[in-house]
């Protein structure tokens, strides 16, 4: 049985940019020709969720719109498409799992599975701790090193077994910091059976062992 907390949220009434980041977003909309602001939706949403502890309230979508010259469903349909934006609060950790087909071939069901086990929780919940919370996403653009999981949108833990993913889980409560990248001792993309050819390009690269 799932022990995951129930995330009771209140949508703040009202949203205002700092002023720090009132110039940040000056400087986006000037990128852009005169009638095109609507094109700075992207880095203002990612504004927003900085400022507000990674996740973005429904008001500063509103005042998003309002900035920008746009129809708040418009702000709505962005924020709703693409997973690096939260629309309610997440733990301290926000372990997002790749589970499209190169990831999924390679295990990244079992992976979840074992996570959800460790943690007591089902994708898309959060741990009552506020430590964890875990979701699901599409390809995370380093499918060569599959299975793949990112942690807040900045570190990502590749090369993933069910085994070590629970370590990476252990070592995050623990408060350390696991290395990025394979979690299998793999350099950066190279083939599992190590180099089979490029070997001088490899070495130039500092690749010590082909
Ligand atoms: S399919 Fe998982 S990173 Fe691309």
């Amino acid at each position: 049985m799932s022990h995951a907390q129930k995330v009771h949220f209140e949508q703040p009434k009202e949203f205002k940019f700092s002023a720090a980041n009132m110039k940040k977003i000056e400087s986006h909309v000037a990128k852009y020709p005169k009638g095109r602001q609507a094109s700075a939706v992207m880095p203002l949403l990612d504004l927003a969720q900085n400022q507000n502890d990674g996740w973005i309230p429904e008001a500063a979508m509103e005042e998003i719109g309002r900035i920008l010259g746009m129809p708040r469903i418009k702000v709505f349909e962005v924020a709703t498409f693409y997973t690096m934006y939260n629309l309610q609060p997440k733990g301290k950790h926000h372990i997002q799992f790749c589970t499209t087909t190169p990831c999924w071939l390679n295990g990244s069901a079992e992976v979840v599975s074992a996570c959800e086990k460790h943690l007591g929780i089902k994708l898309g919940e959060t741990t009552p701790d506020g430590n964890f919370s875990l979701s699901e996403v599409e390809c995370l653009g380093a499918c060569v090193n599959a299975p793949v999981a990112q942690r807040n949108g900045d570190d990502f833990y590749e090369d993933l077994t069910p085994e070590n993913a629970v370590k990476v889980l252990d070592a995050l409560k623990a408060g350390k910091k696991p290395a990025h990248g394979s979690q299998t001792g793999r350099t950066t993309s190279m083939g599992v059976k190590g180099a089979t050819c490029l070997h001088e390009q490899a070495e130039k690269c500092g690749v010590k062992k082909c």
